[in-house]
């Protein structure tokens, strides 16, 4: 299928929040390079609706900013597209054009109604049930039954979605990664009656994106959030089970070091629930909950957000306090639910006690940025070689990092088992493009003895 053939009114609703914004932008580049070679039609358009106009303005710079960015990386193919332009010689004159060439295609604005005979629409408003169905019901009646829908939802089933609007087939989920202009991967989610062309579609676009697509089956939370809730859920369960000997906020900071320095991950658990909020992390859990038979609760999380403790980040990307406290994007303190505050790092002794129980690292440890750069083959050995030390060691940190990866690997099995993943390679792929690992949960690496 043709991607032109569905890009002549695109909207996205949620435009210009942290997801929307960056859907927006890969839009608009794809469709600004796409009319610049006469692959669409002139009056093609891409409507960015949201419910703040402030945040439209700030879309808008947003935008204008990040675009000016790519322009400059494509002065080539720029130079080559505008060769027959004599009135363009300089490079800033053919980036202006392009920029204002590129910012005509866009309408923002509050006003669903915008929408009307839209080709395709992406959905990227706040994980709510009930704000999403309101928003496709209306849509409804604004677009023709060809228009074909795609939501951006993380955990919500998309035969759910598709039910209460009465999408009949059209919708399916595509489900960037945060933010999605840098993020490779994409969840592709098809409802029990997608159709094969929506299908098509999304497979093409998100080839033209250069994105690597995964797909799920139509499970609430999908692979992705189907492990890392999992996953936050046991390192929660053993925060409790150490708390009354390491106090709460020791262990937090125990297994958040566990399952970054001792697993090799990109950042430990609790800084990754805190970088993508607490909150977010509570509404996936509920979804989840609600649709699957498994206790999938969190008394802790609940008492944090009581407390207004929700992580996330301000606008600026810069990362705010969680459950842990961040300086420059580090963390410096640890949040005590129980003290109602937070302990600084070098305040309290429990956390030289909590890392004095984490070493010696394993011969064959190398910190997660080292591994990144390293050939494949390279790293999957040094990694088998400091899995296989890790395995003989009996120390605490040792031992919470051993029942962390077979859980992790566990849960991997599972959503293979219930089917919420085709294959192991499917699941391997999620973690590794999405959530940065440099081995998937179900591997060789590690001997697989419990202790
Ligand atoms: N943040 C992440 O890491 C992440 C990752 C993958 C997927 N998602 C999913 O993407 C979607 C958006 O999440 P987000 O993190 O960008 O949230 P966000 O809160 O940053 O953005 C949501 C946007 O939707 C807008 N909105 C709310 N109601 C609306 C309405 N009725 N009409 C139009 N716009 C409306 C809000 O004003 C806001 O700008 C959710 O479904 C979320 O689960 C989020």
């Amino acid at each position: 299928m043709n991607l032109n053939s569905k890009m002549n009114k695109v909207a996205i609703i949620g435009a210009a929040g942290k997801m929307g914004s960056g859907i927006s932008l890969l839009l608009l580049n794809l469709m600004s390079n796409m009319k610049l070679k006469k692959e669409l039609p002139s009056n093609s358009s891409l409507v960015l609706i949201d419910i703040s106009d402030e945040a439209l303005s700030g879309l808008y710079q947003y935008l204008r900013t990040q675009m000016v960015k790519l322009a400059e990386k494509n002065i080539n193919f720029l130079r080559e597209t505008y060769a027959d332009r004599s009135d363009l010689v300089e490079n800033g004159e053919m980036i202006d054009e392009f920029i204002s060439e590129s910012l005509s295609i866009i309408r923002l604005t509050t006003a669903l109604e915008a929408a009307k005979n839209a080709t395709m629409v992406f959905e990227a408003a706040t994980e709510n049930m009930d704000i999403k169905s309101t928003i496709l019901n209306n849509l409804c009646s604004l677009v023709d039954t060809n228009c074909f829908f795609y939501t951006n939802t993380s955990s919500i089933p998309i035969s759910t979605l598709e039910n209460i609007a009465t999408l009949k087939g059209r919708i399916m989920g595509f489900h960037f990664y945060n933010p999605p202009s840098v993020q490779k991967l994409v969840e592709v989610i098809k409802a029990q009656n997608t159709r094969a062309e929506v299908n098509e579609f999304a497979l093409e676009l998100g080839k033209s994106l250069k994105k690597i697509l995964v797909p799920s089956n139509d499970v609430a939370g999908f692979i992705g959030n189907g492990h890392f809730i999992r996953d936050g859920l046991y390192a929660i369960s053993e925060v409790l089970r150490l708390q009354n000997e390491y106090t709460i906020h020791g262990a937090i900071h125990m297994l958040n070091r566990v399952s970054q320095d001792l697993m090799i991950r990109p950042m430990g658990i609790f800084q990754l629930i805190d970088y993508v909020g607490i909150d977010v992390f509570q509404l996936i859990l509920k979804v989840m909950n609600q649709s699957l038979n498994e206790n999938l609760q969190s008394a802790l999380i609940d008492r944090y957000l009581a407390k207004e403790i929700k992580g996330g980040q301000f606008s600026n990307g810069q990362q705010k306090d969680g459950f842990l406290k961040y300086e420059k994007g580090n963390p410096v303190a640890v949040y005590s639910i129980d003290e109602d505050r937070y302990i600084s790092l070098n305040e309290d002794r429990i956390f030289k006690i909590v890392d004095e129980k984490l070493y010696p690292l394993a011969d064959g440890h190398s910190p997660w940025k080292n591994l990144l750069t390293c050939s494949t083959s390279d790293r999957d050995q040094k990694l088998n070689t400091y899995f296989k030390n890790l395995w003989n060691q009996n120390h605490l940190g040792a031992k919470l990092a051993k029942n962390y990866l077979l859980r992790s690997e566990s849960i991997g099995k599972h959503l293979v088992d219930s089917k919420v993943a085709n294959n192991a390679e499917d699941v391997n792929a999620v973690l590794v493009n999405g959530f940065y690992h440099l081995y998937g949960p179900i591997n060789n690496l590690f001997p697989k003895e419990k202790n």
